[in-house]
């Protein structure tokens, strides 16, 4: 089973409790989904392999660690893991970014696939799925369904908010995947959104309602 980490750091809990607020801003919800990524890519690159390299500081020659190189891809789930990305570029400058789009029907709640770009050589990458929202999960289940078709093997999948009926299915349907949850929920209503949530996490940072 892939590694579950659920945040429990206070940043996080007080950054997430200001974006749940009905009444935080565009600019704001924004600004702290961008910092909640860049905490979670902390969170979720711990294993990242390093190697020894010599250096020299001004006082003396010594040995330090560099990143070994690994190759790593960003690939947001359209619209809401656009908001994530900065926060992941801010700590993996290096990684290429994929997109796959993907919106939630609102009657059958299943997932229709209207876009799909990635890096060309994204099967020799390991990749990080954002996603601010794991609902029924079938988002995430089907975009990392469709890495898998083109070859990646290393996946991991970062949200802030999980519903625990989201977090089951994706642990059963991939249960090789990596998962960085921000904060776990209760439930889902009757309309498939996570209670207490946040509302709809595009709306939110895209100030489209
Ligand atoms: C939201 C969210 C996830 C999906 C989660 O996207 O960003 O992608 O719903 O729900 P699920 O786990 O039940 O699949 P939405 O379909 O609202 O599209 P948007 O990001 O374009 O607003
Ligand atoms: N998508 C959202 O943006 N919010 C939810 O609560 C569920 C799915």
């Amino acid at each position: 089973m892939g590694k579950l980490t659920i945040m429990d750091h206070p940043l996080i809990q007080h950054k997430i409790g200001i974006i749940r607020r009905s009444d935080t801003g565009t600019k704001e919800f924004r600004e702290i989904v961008e910092e909640i990524a860049m905490l979670e890519c902390y969170e979720s690159t711990r294993d990242l392999e390093l190697e020894d390299t010599e250096i020299e500081t001004p006082i003396a020659k010594t040995t330090v660690k560099k990143l070994a190189g690994k190759k790593l891809a960003i690939v947001p789930i359209l619209r809401a893991g656009l908001g994530m990305v900065p926060g992941m570029e801010e700590m993996i400058p290096n990684a290429k970014i994929g997109h796959i789009g993907m919106y939630r029907d609102p009657e059958t709640l299943k997932p229709v696939e209207y876009y799909c770009k990635l890096p060309a050589d994204i099967e020799e990458r390991d990749v990080f799925v954002v996603d601010p929202m794991l609902a029924t999960g079938g988002s995430a289940c089907d975009a990392i369904e469709r890495l898998k078709g083109h070859g990646c093997r290393n996946i991991r999948f970062l949200c802030i908010i999980a519903a625990p009926e989201g977090l089951a299915r994706l642990q059963k349907e991939h249960p090789d995947v990596d998962i960085v949850v921000g904060a776990l929920d209760d439930h889902l209503n009757e309309n498939g959104y996570i209670v207490p949530g946040l509302g709809d996490a595009g709306d939110r940072i895209f100030g489209t309602k």
